[in-house]
């Protein structure tokens, strides 16, 4: 099958990955060459993914069946809108479904208006006088949030980020000031619990579940520093993970398959991988954000498992026949991202760095390339997360000494990652914690 993928982050490069195993033939466009994607494609073109055009014509070109959309920004352009009108079949939402993420109080009012369970109070505004009124009202903490897309960096919260009404003001007039997320701003209540991710695939009917996964948005080590895209993620053996049960997970499938549901109801039917982002609270699982993609790390903690055919899985999810199990090994994952110096406030792009990839995977790892780029033969940093390592094994705590053993075989002087993410004292840390919110009801 001649299958168009479409990006060029560490998530993609797993995707393509999945594609290879299934044997597809692979055709890719992205803005940076990713040496991992451009390996294992027949044919590539570096392009802005967003201009759908372009990327119709080259999938036309190539003769591509079906088509995989990593990030959101070409989503929200019409992406998959535009390759179906010209014959490719998506594993990827519309741009009308495609606004579960692009537009926060879109998903917030759908959630509301089907009487799904999970939702959080909140109120979007157009004008920032109109949300001081509300924020003068509310007598519980409150995360602030753009309306439209900010690349996972414009949530603010109060009581981490944010310690007054007036220091509440200023962010809310700075957004509509600097048109951030170009679409208003979205007053949430503050959940508090431990967060997760469940994703699953859809079809525009049917949903089926993807292992548990937990991400690390924090830039710095013991979580602190500011919020990243996602430093690393780690997965358990049963698909859970240590402070989530089987009941709340399955309360966060419900949330999800009654989206799938009141999409398909509104004319908007969802297909494709769907991102749901949970704080698991005292009173259950909450929705902080749903997105119409995979998660980034998350699919790389979940794609080099799937044990089912993924190339077949796509095309299922575009045809809408996703019937029977998706099957995943039983395996713990953690992925590390190694990310540029000042990655998080400002990053250092253009050092090289050297992966030796048979070492890698000789330490029972995966190494995904991400924001990097082939220059006369050198591979060289860009301003995001750079090169994704993920070690796989029975326990989190093998997954972490693989992941920690393959690190050794990545070098670069100008770069950094999050030791802590999947070793026992972190992981503990979450159990505690959660065990702490339950005793509070
Ligand atoms: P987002 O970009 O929506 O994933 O938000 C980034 C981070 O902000 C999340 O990972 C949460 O830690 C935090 N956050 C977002 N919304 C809320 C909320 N309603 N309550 C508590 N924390 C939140
Ligand atoms: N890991 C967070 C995201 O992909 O949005």
């Amino acid at each position: 099958m001649k299958v168009l993928a479409v990006g060029g982050g560490g998530r993609e490069h797993a995707a393509v990955e999945a594609l290879h195993r299934s044997g597809a033939e692979i055709y890719s466009v992205m803005r940076n060459a990713n040496p991992g994607i451009t390996a294992r494609s027949k044919a590539y073109a570096l392009m802005d993914e967003r201009d759908t055009g372009k990327v119709c014509a080259f999938a036309t070109e190539c003769g591509a069946e079906l088509a995989f959309i990593g990030p959101e920004a070409p989503l929200e352009a019409g992406l998959a809108d535009a390759l179906e009108a010209a014959g490719v079949k998506c594993a990827a939402p519309t741009r009308a479904a495609a606004r579960i993420e692009t537009s926060k109080s879109f998903m917030r009012d759908l959630v509301r208006r089907h009487g799904i369970e999970g939702n959080l109070g909140f109120a979007a505004f157009d004008d920032p006088e109109a949300a001081a009124e509300y924020l003068r009202t509310v007598d519980h903490e409150i995360v602030v949030k753009p309306v439209g897309l900010t690349g996972g960096k414009g949530v603010k919260v109060q009581g981490e980020h944010l310690h007054s009404f007036e220091e509440t003001m200023e962010y809310v007039r700075e957004i509509f000031d600097l048109n951030i997320g170009g679409a208003g701003v979205i007053l949430e209540e503050r959940a508090v619990g431990e967060e997760f991710t469940q994703m699953v695939f859809c079809d525009g009917k049917r949903i089926a579940p993807m292992p548990l996964v937990q991400d690390h948005k924090r830039a710095y080590e013991g979580d602190v520093g500011p919020n990243t895209g996602g430093m690393g993620s780690y997965s358990d053996h049963d698909h859970l993970l240590p402070f989530v049960t089987s009941r709340d997970r399955v309360e966060a499938l419900r949330i999800l398959s009654d989206i799938v549901r009141a999409m398909a109801v509104e004319g908007c039917p969802y297909r494709g991988p769907m991102y749901g982002q949970f704080m698991l609270t005292a009173e259950g699982p909450k929705i902080i954000e749903i997105n119409a993609r995979f998660g980034d790390p998350e699919a790389m903690n979940v794609l080099p498992i799937l044990e089912s055919d993924f190339a077949d899985l796509c095309m299922r999810m575009a045809e809408g026949r996703l019937h029977g199990e998706v099957s995943f090994a039983r395996k713990a994952t953690v992925c590390k991202y190694v990310v540029p110096r000042g990655y998080g406030v400002r990053s250092e792009a253009g050092h090289e760095i050297q992966v030796d990839e048979a070492r890698v995977r000789g330490s029972g790892s995966e190494i995904f390339y991400a924001n990097v780029d082939m220059k006369d033969g050198r591979c060289l940093t860009g301003t995001s997360r750079s090169v994704g390592v993920v070690g796989i094994a029975d326990t989190i705590e093998e997954a972490e000494r693989n992941c920690e053993d393959a690190l050794r075989h990545v070098v670069c002087d100008a770069a950094f990652v999050r030791h802590d993410i999947g070793k026992r004292e972190l992981v503990q840390r979450r159990v505690d914690h959660m065990a702490e919110i339950r005793r509070s009801t």
